[in-house]
């Protein structure tokens, strides 16, 4: 095809030179043959823009489509599921999920069918058994390690692995229960008294206090609330990546009121960013708390990204994955289904417009997801109690995490080149701890996550309602 075009030009050209040249004076036969060039020449011209287009390498338009609308107020809850779905099986927890699939299977209800065809087309759940065998003193040991507790103790012979597996975003987590049993590190001091300390001792030379003088800035200016302030990250990550802190040094010692003007903060810097440099359409935003879950610094500090082709790394997998579902289902929204999902497994929290929900297939421990269609103060909020709910309320190893927020394109654009507004929290471990959390597992393997979803949810929802 190629070849063919260049030839044609190649024929065109000469066309042209004996167009240009102009009508010659005398001879009628001289003027036709000159009309016929200037035609042949007008053809020319057509074919180049017919060809040219042909020889450039083709657009790839992925299948941009609209999302089916939202839903983040699921329809069926916990109780309408059990009663009308199930005939039998026990209460839904982690560990009888693959019973009740069984259960479900059989049921003839019509939503019940639907719903269990939307589980299945989603997600996948196999269970693994195994067993091992201890030497008399190592027995002694092993339960020990499980508070010598008989009824425990013996599932060391009889292991039960879920495997729950996200078929459109991939990911998959391995949950062993007795794994989860297994002692925590001693703690030298309650996490709330290292955290404490830690404050303390490195306010004194904190940049991020005096950052006026020792935080750097771009080509935007900063922008500044009542509580919070950016600052352009000195070593930056992407053409948009500035950071955007509370004014307070203390980790965790931040108010309702203050999380808020920290998110106002971080949507003005958005809307700065997109009037400045208005290709520039995907905002992102990541949290990391406290040295063991990766913060550089101990004052709280956000980190935000603005891109212009597609969301960061993993976010856009999100994206990809639910425009994958909504092209093999077109009337459904990947997010509602999911949260549907979880909704009737009991392990959603609403407030107002936005959901909550302990994620089945947990990235690392104790993952809470929180959705909204838009960045709105419900969200926000949810966001808030969610966070103090592991600041506040769960124990022992929650009080650092790690989170990443994806919001809406700043085009206003709902179809699935967009996303919802969203942020994923996991905890990270022990404050003190020297070793660390995520191994190849998470890097390369299947993550295990053992904290258990269902009593995730049961700590948040008291947290949301308080
Ligand atoms: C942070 O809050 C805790 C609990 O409310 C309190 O005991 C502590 O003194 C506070 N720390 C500072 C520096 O205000
Ligand atoms: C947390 O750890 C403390 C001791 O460090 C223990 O007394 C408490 O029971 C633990 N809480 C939970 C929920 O495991």
């Amino acid at each position: 095809m190629r070849k063919l075009y260049y030839r044609t030009m190649r024929i065109c050209a000469g066309v042209w030179a004996g167009s240009i040249m102009g009508p010659p004076s005398a001879g009628r036969g001289q003027w036709l043959r000159w009309l016929m060039s200037l035609s042949l020449f007008m053809l020319c011209v057509m074919m180049y823009i017919a060809f040219s287009n042909m020889s450039l390498p083709p657009v790839i338009q992925m299948g941009i489509s609209d999302w089916a609308p939202y839903r983040t107020h699921p329809l069926k809850d916990k109780g309408w599921f059990e009663r009308t779905c199930l005939q039998g099986t026990g209460p839904l927890g982690l560990e009888g999920i693959p019973d009740v699939i069984v259960d479900w299977r059989h049921s003839k209800h019509v939503e019940c069918r639907d719903l269990y065809l939307t589980f299945i087309k989603l997600l996948e759940v196999r269970q693994e058994e195994g067993s091992v065998d201890l030497p008399d003193p190592f027995k002694v040991k092993v339960r020990s390690w499980l508070a010598n507790d008989n009824s425990l103790f013996q599932h060391i012979y009889d292991q039960r692995m879920v495997f729950i597996r996200n078929k459109y975003t991939r990911e998959e987590n391995v949950f062993n229960p007795l794994r989860s049993k297994r002692p925590l590190p001693k703690l030298e001091k309650p996490e709330r008294q290292y955290i404490e300390e830690l404050s303390t001792q490195t306010k004194e030379g904190c940049d991020f206090c005096r950052y006026h003088e020792y935080t750097a800035r771009d080509s935007l200016g900063r922008v500044e609330g009542l509580h919070s302030f950016t600052a352009a990250n000195t070593f930056k990550l992407d053409r948009w990546h500035d950071l955007v802190l509370l004014k307070k040094h203390h980790p965790i010692n931040w108010t309702q009121e203050e999380f808020l003007d920290l998110m106002e903060t971080l949507l003005k810097w958005f809307e700065k960013v997109n009037q400045a440099d208005q290709n520039y359409v995907y905002p992102s935003a990541i949290w990391d708390l406290l040295p063991h879950a990766g913060a550089s610094q101990v004052h709280p500090h956000l980190h935000s990204f603005m891109d212009k082709e597609r969301y960061q790394g993993f976010q856009d997998q999100w994206r990809e994955a639910a425009m994958r579902y909504s092209g093999d289902f077109p009337k459904r929204n990947y997010f509602s289904d999911l949260i549907q999902l979880h909704a009737i497994m009991g392990l959603t929290v609403q407030y107002g417009s936005a959901v909550a929900f302990a994620n089945i297939v947990p990235k690392k421990d104790n993952e809470m997801v929180i959705v909204s269609e838009r960045a709105d103060r419900d969200f926000f909020l949810l966001w808030y109690f969610v966070l103090r709910g592991f600041l506040d309320d769960m124990q022992n190893g929650t009080m650092c995490f790690s989170s990443g927020a994806a919001f809406p394109s700043m085009t206003g654009d709902t179809s699935s080149q967009s996303l919802p507004a969203y942020v994923r929290i996991i905890t990270r471990g022990i404050v003190s701890d020297n070793r660390a959390d995520i191994s190849s597992l998470e890097l390369f393997t299947t993550p295990n996550a053992n904290t258990d979803p269902f009593h995730v949810i049961s700590v948040m929802k008291e947290s949301v309602l308080k």
